[in-house]
């Protein structure tokens, strides 16, 4: 939750990851830029700017003359040698995105098919600096491992009086929206699409999946605003495409249904949708959340989500517009009595019976784990679980769960733990399904992780931190998350690590060594060091009801949102096993099922998602799942002790304009300590009284 900010504000933006000094390498250099196209205009514009900034030179070249001496060639391939689909090229998008890059004794030559690959070919010279061209000769191809790159928003045109201006922003207000409309002043939406390109983002939804009152009429006389936003992205490649609500037909249309299967209706967004696609020829698609969280869907008419995705999907085909359909959906009106009903298992129940009749041009887009965005999830076995639909992924950079951006939590790590996941647990060859099984288990021959599953399917999605802040995210450190995600759709095989230096050499060039050593020390383990001190063993939630942030047990434990711990005095945990539980573990494909359902083998980060123990049950690391739950606690905080103490130390070796910055991490690792400090005594204090055991180290608990 934020406050309405006004369009007055004018506070410049930090430049990110693009401060003019990360295109030092380039701009020092003679370039040339060659070929028609509007984005080779937005290139030409860049290195135009960063030659001007850096003492280099910068030529224009015509389409089919020669390129000279210059150092760096960024042209579109006008002869045989353009990267085809044998060079990594992606099978199921028209526009071939791929670059390749030439280096020959110091000289650099990027070439590309289509202008948006040479765009991402321009900004991979610029992330390597100097050497791009000190390298050993080379002939490279980079490819992008999905044609789905898409960031989505979750900003209310109005202020919404729960959520504020963006729901689970944390970034202060939205960059499209202020005083109940558009903004007039996109320059922000402008720097913004430049940043995502570069890493490689191509479509962006801009507006909440929950969709007001307000923010339908986007769809209808609120177009010309959006063709507005759209013009500010499409100069760096990306698409724009609309939240839209499912109840659109009455709501915005005055019909008496929304049903489906109704002619009518059918009409109505045809029309809609050609509306749309006149006024915006490149507008990309529709994401609905429908029967999720109170928003309007097929159920109300005794329909299901194909008929609902495949209504829309229709209106769209013309156009070769997407439907992302959400697969989040789940009851949010349980009886808290009733174990018998299992959140986890919700989208699972509800789309797994529906693979092979969603239309060509739906993406059912499931989140990573089958609760909602927890620091530790098991992945959703309905990724895999669709063989016959296309499926995204979606991640949450926004950091509703782990920390809201006033924690430090580098994010590439996990996500890059999700991407890796393989359903088969690296099994040769799909195990021979059990006879009459409806599960997972008869995924067909191919890709079998994560990554490879959306990649030539619907690749992936996330929900965006960057508001109207000066530093974009709140948590400057929070910026790495939205760089490597972007980096991570690119190429999910990336060392997120090795992301995260990539992102502090652009973001701070020139730093003194420590500065770089002291961000990793901080952010290199700290998605794991918010789960020692928050929520343990895959559990889940104790968060503050509403707004999420901070410790609070049992906080959901009596409430119908479906996510429970179920801790008393002997033990804690949900019982998700085939034999006794819900049954979800029986919901994986081989090997996992066997492993999930079994104490034994089931990984001890995910134990309490799957199991409920007694606090005296022994862990693999040797420890019982009490003390464990003590050790994290104690060892949580003495790590962030450890953040607050290392950033002391280097924000004196930060130049002086980046002294605002240093104080906005300063006063973040400051509540950081404070809030990390409230969780291991709220914790902590909650088990030991719950289960009476003491701490074996006889520490303080309260
Ligand atoms: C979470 C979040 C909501 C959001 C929902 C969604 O539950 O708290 O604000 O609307 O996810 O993904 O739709």
């Amino acid at each position: 939750m934020n406050s309405p900010t006004s369009s007055t504000d004018t506070t410049p933006a930090h430049p990110a990851w693009l401060p003019s000094s990360a295109f030092a390498a380039v701009g020092r250099r003679r370039v040339a830029v060659r070929g028609d196209g509007a984005l080779v205009g937005t290139i030409a514009a860049e290195v135009a700017g960063a030659t001007a900034a850096h003492g280099g030179s910068f030529t224009r070249l015509d389409p089919g003359s020669g390129v000279g001496d210059a150092d760096l060639v960024l042209t579109l391939t006008e002869d045989d040698d353009a990267p085809g689909p044998d060079d990594g090229g992606s099978a199921c998008d028209a526009e071939d995105e791929s670059f390749r890059l030439l280096r020959d004794d110091g000289a650099v030559v990027v070439q590309s098919a289509s202008d948006r690959g040479l765009l991402y070919g321009f900004f991979h010279v610029v992330r390597l600096g100097e050497a791009a061209f000190t390298g050993p000769d080379a002939v490279e191809t980079h490819a992008p491992a999905t044609p789905l790159r898409m960031l989505d928003h979750w900003d209310n045109v109005a202020v919404h009086d729960v959520m504020g201006q963006v729901e689970r922003g944390y970034s202060g207000g939205s960059i499209f929206y202020a005083d109940g409309e558009v903004r007039a002043d996109l320059s922000r939406v402008e720097e913004y699409a430049r940043l995502l390109a570069s890493t490689g983002i191509n479509r962006v939804a801009i507006n909440n999946v929950n969709v007001h009152a307000r923010e339908a009429r986007l769809l209808t006389d609120g177009l010309p605003d959006v063709a507005r936003i759209a013009a500010a992205f499409r100069p760096w490649g990306i698409r724009v495409h609309l939240a839209v609500s499912f109840a659109a037909p009455m709501t915005l249309g005055g019909l008496p249904t929304a049903d489906p299967l109704d002619a009518g209706v059918a009409r109505w967004w045809r029309d809609a949708a050609d509306r749309v696609w006149a006024r915006i020829p490149d507008f990309g698609g529709f994401v609905v959340k429908a029967d999720s969280e109170g928003q309007p869907g097929p159920f109300a008419y005794g329909r299901d989500h194909a008929d609902g995705a495949n209504l829309l999907a229709a209106a769209v085909e013309p156009h070769d517009g997407l439907i992302h359909w959400r697969a989040f959906v789940y009851d949010h009106r349980q009886d808290w009595r009733d174990r018998s009903t299992d959140r986890a298992r919700a989208a699972h129940d509800n789309f797994a019976p529906l693979d092979g009749r969603f239309a060509d041009n739906v993406i059912v887009q499931v989140k990573h784990g089958p609760m909602d965005f927890q620091v530790r999830e098991p992945i959703s076995p309905v990724l895999a679980a669709l063989p016959r639909t296309r499926v995204a992924l979606e991640l949450q950079v926004t950091q509703e769960y782990t920390g809201q951006q006033k924690h430090a939590v580098y994010l590439g790590r996990a996500w890059s733990e999700i991407l890796r996941f393989d359903f088969l647990a690296g099994a040769a060859t799909p195990p021979v399904p059990e006879p009459g099984t409806t599960t997972s288990s008869d995924i067909p021959p191919g890709p079998t992780t994560v990554a490879g599953l959306v990649a030539n399917s619907g690749g992936l999605v996330a929900v965006s931190n960057a508001g109207d802040d000066e530093f974009w995210t709140g948590h400057p450190f929070a910026q790495a998350n939205l760089y490597a995600y972007g980096r991570l759709c690119w190429d999910p095989a990336a060392d997120p690590v090795g992301l995260l230096g990539e992102w502090i050499a652009m973001t701070f060039p020139g730093a003194a060594p420590g500065v770089a050593g002291a961000i990793h020390e901080i952010l290199d383990d700290s998605w794991e060091t918010y789960e020692l001190y928050t929520a343990p063993l895959g559990v889940g939630f104790m968060v503050r009801p509403g707004h999420h942030y901070g410790p609070d047990v049992d906080g959901y434990e009596y409430t119908p949102w479906g996510t429970y711990h179920f801790a008393d005095r002997d033990g804690i945990g949900v019982d998700r096993t085939v034999a006794t539980g819900t049954g979800f573990a029986g919901l994986y494909p081989s090997p996992w099922r066997e492993i999930y359902e079994s104490a034994e083998t089931c990984p001890d980060e995910l134990l309490l998602f799957f199991h409920h123990v007694p606090y005296t049950h022994v862990l693999h690391s040797g420890k019982t799942v009490i003390q464990h739950i003590y050790d994290t606690h104690f060892e949580g905080v003495e790590r962030v002790e450890r953040f607050v103490a290392t950033w002391s130390e280097a924000r004196s070796s930060l130049p002086a304009d980046a002294a605002r910055l240093a104080a906005r991490v300063t006063d973040r690792l400051t509540e950081q300590l404070r809030s990390a400090t409230d969780w291991r005594d709220q914790l902590n204090t909650y088990f030991l009284r719950k289960s009476g055991v003491p701490d074996t180290h006889g520490r303080t608990i309260h």
